[in-house]
């Protein structure tokens, strides 16, 4: 499939997805958005991914946000429009059957910030930036990002961000627990495909069933996600790959998994 602002490529069962408007700083448009739709529901359906990586085209930015010059003339339907087509991406992402992993090669505000919140796992470069700037535009974030900030750093910490729109760097998001590791930028995008290797030579439908454990079970009841993971447990009993990884660990070999 041929995207205008998207970038994909396909190796040894990790797909690499680049939002590729440079000239903006990759900033989310209609178009892109779409385009990240269409995209995402791809590679769901490609058998041959076992691990996405997110990042954003040039040496300057992840996403630097919604596009502010496609937003401005916007009345309150549209905005809400537009902000539903940005929810509906996130939550692609989020809920994909498949790890994806941001590795954040810039500035990653606002909307940017967002989608990064909506990977499984964060990476940055040491010259990352992140914000929530929105309330220096008169708005507030519009892609999840006063509900997924908090969730991963906490209410305090998220507020903090959202109420001054204040950027902080690299080291300070990995304070905040908002990124998992930050590395040189030459090599942000190899320490990720290390970790899409990894994740890759895993059994797939284990990963799955792992990613929908935590995203489900933390919207719910303690008792009711410990329930949900056990009921998860007892599907992978069903698999190939739970015969194959405890008899390799039995017989003292590697595991080859097989996703089924
Ligand atoms: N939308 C549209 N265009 C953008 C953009 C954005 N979010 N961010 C940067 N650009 C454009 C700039 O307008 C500029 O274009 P021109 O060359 O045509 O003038 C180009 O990208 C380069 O940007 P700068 O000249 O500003 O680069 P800089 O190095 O001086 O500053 C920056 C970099 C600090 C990231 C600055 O560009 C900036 O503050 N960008 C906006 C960040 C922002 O506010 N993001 C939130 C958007 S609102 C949102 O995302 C809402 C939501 O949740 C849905």
């Amino acid at each position: 499939m041929e995207f205008n602002n998207l970038l994909v490529e396909k190796s040894d069962g990790i797909a690499t997805v680049t939002v590729n408007r440079p000239r903006a700083l990759n900033a989310l448009n209609e178009e892109t958005l779409g385009e990240l739709l269409a995209c995402f529901e791809g590679l769901e359906a490609d058998a041959s991914v076992r691990a996405v990586i997110l990042t954003g085209a040039g040496e300057k930015a992840f996403v630097a946000g919604a596009d502010i010059a496609a937003m401005k003339d916007l009345d309150a339907v549209a905005a809400r429009d537009f902000a539903l087509l940005g929810h509906q991406v996130m939550h692609l992402i989020e809920h994909l059957s498949k790890p994806v992993i941001a590795a954040v090669n810039g500035f990653a505000l606002g909307g940017g910030c967002e989608l990064a919140l909506a990977c499984d796992i964060r990476f940055a470069g040491d010259n990352a930036r992140f914000g929530q700037p929105e309330v220096n535009l008169g708005v507030i974030p519009g892609f999840g990002g006063t509900q997924r900030l908090p969730r991963l750093i906490g209410k305090g910490r998220a507020k903090e961000l959202l109420f001054t729109g204040d950027m902080i760097d690299a080291g300070e998001a990995l304070r905040l627990g908002l990124v998992n590791r930050v590395v040189p930028p030459a090599e942000l995008l190899d320490a990720a495909r290390v970790l899409a290797a990894k994740i890759a030579a895993k059994g797939a439908f284990a990963v799955a069933l792992c990613k929908e454990a935590v995203n489900n079970g933390l919207e719910m009841e303690m008792d009711k996600a410990c329930r949900f993971e056990a009921d998860h447990f007892a599907l992978c009993f069903a698999t190939a790959d739970q015969k194959e990884g405890m008899s390799a660990f039995l017989e003292k070999r590697p595991a080859n998994f097989s996703g089924r």
